[in-house]
This record gives structure tokens, sequence and C-alpha cells, in this order.
């Protein structure tokens, strides 16, 4: 399946990349309420039904979607094991519509092929939300990302103008690095994706819309915010060893000395401490080192989250509404009560 990157569809959310900047605007501005909890607890999802269907394993980022969904009042289903029917020959449309068939509403998926959740969507009539799809796109990541960003410099217009963001290491497997890159550069801020030519080049930075280096000692004293991406040897990466990755590319105590005093550090997780990044800098509170943000990183995860689920969900009738999709949603209501 070649996911291509469509006009934005309301009614899923399978990709950053050609979202309008307003989109991304309303559901940050709506995530950054809920991490302040200025959202008075409400269920607006009860008598809904989430299933999260995990073709490959993350326990991080479905427990997320999971409290998100959870606090939003919603059924959840962990429906991951089902996973495991598709390798008895059922495709994973087949497995989808089974599943649709006991009344679920969405569906939040992670494939290890790219284009999974696009095919997921384009066979049930309920809402799919991409939770990771080999190397495409990880949509919410890029959102949390940007909200933490956002937060870290006090830009919670969301207009990003002026800041530079460093997306170093494995960029080429990374579809972490895709849907930051399409959230970031989408607001404004400049994006320069950092690792070795074989990681980094200048085709994918253009399809990306980022600028490139194969050098990190220049660009660090330059960077805003800096996330370092997991080396992913499990689709295919290939480094010489190591130590010479290290040489080049691991975010050491040493080299964050040279960012500027209000830069932060950024992983996505899981991270492979004493390879890409050091304990001491992904541990850091900003005292000594410039702050780690690595478990802010993960607690707004949830209210991204949360956000994502309203908008497909429960769209606010009127008013700032994240997206809206009355139509589809009532015609859904209707089919699968
Ligand atoms: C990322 C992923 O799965 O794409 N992790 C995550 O969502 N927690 C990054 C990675 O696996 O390196």
């Amino acid at each position: 399946v070649t996911p291509h990157n469509s006009a934005h569809n309301p009614q899923h959310l399978l990709r950053l990349a050609g979202m309008p900047a307003e989109t991304l605007r309303s559901l940050l501005a709506r995530a950054n309420d809920h991490a302040d909890h200025r959202v008075a607890a409400s269920t607006p999802l009860a008598g809904r039904t989430v299933a999260t269907l995990f073709f490959e394993d993350s326990t991080r980022t479905r427990t997320s979607f999971t409290l998100a969904a959870t606090r939003l009042g919603a059924t959840v289903a962990d429906l991951s094991t089902v996973a495991s029917s598709v390798n008895k020959g059922e495709s994973l449309t087949d497995t989808a519509l089974s599943i649709e068939a006991m009344g679920v509403h969405a569906f939040i998926c992670r494939t290890a092929q790219s284009g999974g959740p696009d095919l997921i969507a384009s066979a049930v009539r309920g809402s799919v939300i991409n939770a990771g799809d080999g190397r495409h796109e990880h949509p919410t990541q890029g959102l949390l990302d940007t909200l933490a960003i956002a937060r870290a410099h006090a830009r919670i217009d969301f207009d990003l103008t002026g800041l530079t963001v460093a997306i170093v290491g494995d960029c080429a497997h990374s579809r972490v690095a895709r849907s930051d890159a399409a959230a970031l550069t989408a607001l404004g801020a400049r994006v320069v994706l950092v690792g070795p030519p074989s990681m980094v080049s200048r085709s994918l930075a253009d399809a990306l819309n980022c600028d490139y280096t194969h050098d990190l000692d220049a660009l660090l004293p330059e960077a805003d915010a800096v996330q370092m991406l997991r080396v992913q040897f499990e689709r295919g990466a290939r480094i010489a060893s190591p130590r010479q990755y290290r040489a080049g590319y691991a975010l050491t105590a040493e080299r964050a000395r040279t960012m500027k005093q209000n830069a932060v550090v950024m992983h996505p997780g899981p991270m492979n401490r004493g390879i890409e990044i050091d304990g001491p800098v992904a541990d850091s509170d900003g005292s000594t080192l410039p702050k780690s943000l690595v478990l802010e990183q993960i607690r707004l995860g949830v209210s991204v989250r949360m956000a994502a689920l309203e908008s497909l969900l429960a769209p606010p009738q009127t008013g700032s509404a994240p997206s809206t999709r009355t139509v589809a949603r009532a015609a859904h209501a209707g089919a699968a009560s």
C-alpha cells in the first residue's frame, strides 16, 4: 500500500502531511487546555467504543490512547491479540470489518506496513487514528512533539516562526520524523534533519520541506529543540559500529553543553541510552544541561490523544471545533447502535 498525502479528511487522523495549519492549531490548543487541566472533566465519548488494534507492539503508545479514551468516557477494547488472526490468512480489512460489526466506533491502529491504517480507513465506516504505520507517519506523536516545543518556548499561539528544530539520527526509517516535520514546518518552524548520509539525504529533506546536514556539532548551537531518534535496526538501519555512530551523532553531555541555554532535548522513546543519547542528558532538569522534555512528551501525549479523539468522535456542535463531521457521525451512530 502506498500512503499518499491526500487532502485532509476530517473523519480520520492518518497523517499530518497536508493538514492545514488552522486544524493543527485548534487540535494543539485543545490539547494544551487538557494539559493544563482547563477542561472540566466530562464524558463526551460515553457510549462510544474505541478499539486499539496494534499489529506491531507498543505498550506505551497503546496505554496512552487507552487512558485518553477512558478519560473521555469511552469504552476501550484492546484487540491487539486479534491482530494475530491476520497471520491465519485473514486480511487487515476483514479483521477490521469483523471488529466493527461488534459495535466499534473508532480504531486506533499501528501496523508494520506503511499505509495499513489507510487501508483500514477505506474499508470501515468508523474513524481511524494512525498510531504509527511502518516508516510513514505517527500523527499523534508529531502533535505531542509540537505541543512540547511550543510550550517550552512560550509559543502557545502555535506560530513557531523563528524556531529551529533539529531531528537527529535515523530519519530515513522514522515515521516520527515525518510527522514532526509536517506539523512543525506547517507552523513556521525551520526543521533540520541531522544524521549520517545513510539516514539523512537531500531527497528526504526536500520531500519533508526541511533543511539537512551531516554535521551535528555545527548545528547544535543554533537549535531551539533537539529531537533525538532511535536507530531502527528492525527496519533495516545499518551503522558501522555503535562507537562510530556515537562519535558523530550521539547527544552526549559534552555536546549538550554547546546548546543554547533555553534549548530543549527530546526523544520519542524508547531510548537507547548510551547509543543515541546519554543518561544525564535524557534525565536533565535543566539546571546544568539543557532541559529534557522526555517525560513531558509522554504526559502531553495523553492530552493530544484526548483532543484527537474528541475532534473525531465528539466534535463540538458550535464554537471553535477542531473539526466537524456531524453528518458522518450521525449516519454512523445510526448504523452501529
Ligand atoms: C516511536 C515509534 O514507534 O514510531 N515510538 C513511540 O511511538 N513510542 C519511535 C521508535 O520506535 O523509535
